[in-house]
């Protein structure tokens, strides 16, 4: 190919955005590249905290969150406006991250065009379609559609050679989330006040064991989400600890949360936090209790233990090495498995190990170079 390569990423979920960042600055720096970015705005509040942290600034904002929305109408909207982005900026690439509808959606749109699709974050699998819904059929789609696939780990890539995906367009990159969170985290040391807005909840909770927690999974809506509540409920009456629990906008999550935890001594609920609070709420927890992908990620990295509430995982490089658990939905399960890392030093510790087998923080250079050899 003559020219820089027009390179398009999509994206529109918190989670994504903070995977992806990383991405466009290394695009954006690099001449062999022309960066254009579109975000779908699935997330609105949740996407712009990132935006605005990274300094990325989308050239096209379809701005299409609704309140509450169904996964049909959401991913028609993104499929047609996504797909006229396409029409307009004509790239080389379309680059996707994830398991999301947009990355979903974006992957289709270009498929339809026969735009070759880069999927970062490729390959990963846990067996279970409705475990996390939609998230794994998602993947599998983008999967069929990919023309390059940066898987982050090992255990990803031979998910992807076992469904016969040719081993010339798969490629171990690591995770863009560590590339994230080692940038994040040098902005923070520069610029401490970053993060320092979590200063009175850290005041107020000085002398207790800090359990940090998030969920949104769409398949513990219900009863998971009721179960996770009771929980939290009973650790943080034990004397020593206290919750702090950034709440998911989706309003399933609220709902049930502001229902069964508001007023409840030691239990800060406060609203999501931007990344550098995130990463200094991790900082400062025990230990995390979750059913986020990507903080299943960067617990592990950060050393501490995470126990993951659900009953699978496509991320099981942290189980392995011992740094994540997974404890399901079940409130005694959880409220079983957290007392015994806040009882048991040696089990803690055991946990608490900084390991990385997500990534080095250099995979946004190697997509780079990827993305040129297959151009
Ligand atoms: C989405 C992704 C999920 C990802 C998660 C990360 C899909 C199907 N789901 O789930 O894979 O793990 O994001 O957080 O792609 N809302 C706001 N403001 C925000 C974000 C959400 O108000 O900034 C509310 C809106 O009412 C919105 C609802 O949350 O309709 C659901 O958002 P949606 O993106 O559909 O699903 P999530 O559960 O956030
Ligand atoms: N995160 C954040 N603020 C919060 C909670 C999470 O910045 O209040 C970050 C977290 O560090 C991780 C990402 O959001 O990088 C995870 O997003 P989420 O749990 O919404 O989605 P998932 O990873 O499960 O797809």
């Amino acid at each position: 190919m003559t020219g820089p390569r027009r390179i398009l990423t999509v994206f529109g979920t918190r989670p994504e955005a903070i995977k992806l960042f990383p991405l466009v600055h290394a695009l954006r720096a690099d001449d062999r590249f022309v960066s254009r970015v579109c975000v779908s705005g699935q997330h609105r509040g949740m996407l712009d905290q990132v935006l605005e942290i990274s300094g990325v600034v989308p050239d096209h904002d379809l701005d299409l969150m609704q309140p509450d929305q169904s996964l049909d109408e959401l991913t028609a909207r993104l499929l047609t406006g996504l797909g006229r982005v396409m029409d307009a900026e004509q790239p080389d690439w379309v680059v996707v991250q994830g398991d999301t509808a947009t990355a979903m959606a974006g992957a289709m749109a270009a498929y339809y065009r026969k735009i070759p699709v880069c999927h970062v974050e490729a390959g990963l699998r846990s067996g279970n379609i409705y475990q996390p819904w939609p998230e794994e059929v998602n993947r599998k789609i983008i999967g069929n559609i990919a023309a390059l696939h940066c898987a982050p780990t090992e255990t990803a890539q031979a998910a992807l050679l076992a469904e016969n995906v040719d081993p010339g367009i798969v490629h171990v990159t690591g995770n863009t989330v560590i590339d994230a969170l080692q940038w994040i985290t040098a902005r923070i040391e520069k610029e401490p006040r970053l993060a320092a807005g979590l200063a009175d909840l850290e005041k107020r909770f000085a002398h207790k064991r800090i359990i940090g927690v998030t969920c949104h999974r769409r398949e513990n809506f219900g009863e998971g989400m009721q179960a996770i509540a009771d929980a939290i409920r009973r650790l943080a009456a034990r004397p020593e600890v206290a919750v702090i629990f950034p709440v998911h906008l989706n309003p399933n999550v609220r709902k049930v949360m502001d229902e069964q935890l508001a007023g409840v001594e030691d239990v800060a609920m406060i609203e999501p936090l931007d990344y550098p609070h995130f990463a200094r709420l991790i900082g400062i927890s025990d230990l995390m209790l979750t059913d986020s992908g990507g903080v299943q990620e960067e617990a592990p990295a950060l050393g501490k233990p995470v126990l993951v509430m659900r009953d699978t995982t496509e991320r099981p490089e942290g189980v392995e090495a011992g740094t994540a658990m997974l404890v399901g939905t079940n409130a005694d399960r959880i409220v079983a498995e957290a007392n015994r890392l806040l009882d048991d030093h040696d089990a803690y510790l055991a946990m608490a190990r900084a390991h990385n087998p997500f990534g080095d923080g250099h995979s946004a250079a190697r997509i780079c170079d990827l993305l040129c050899q297959h151009s």
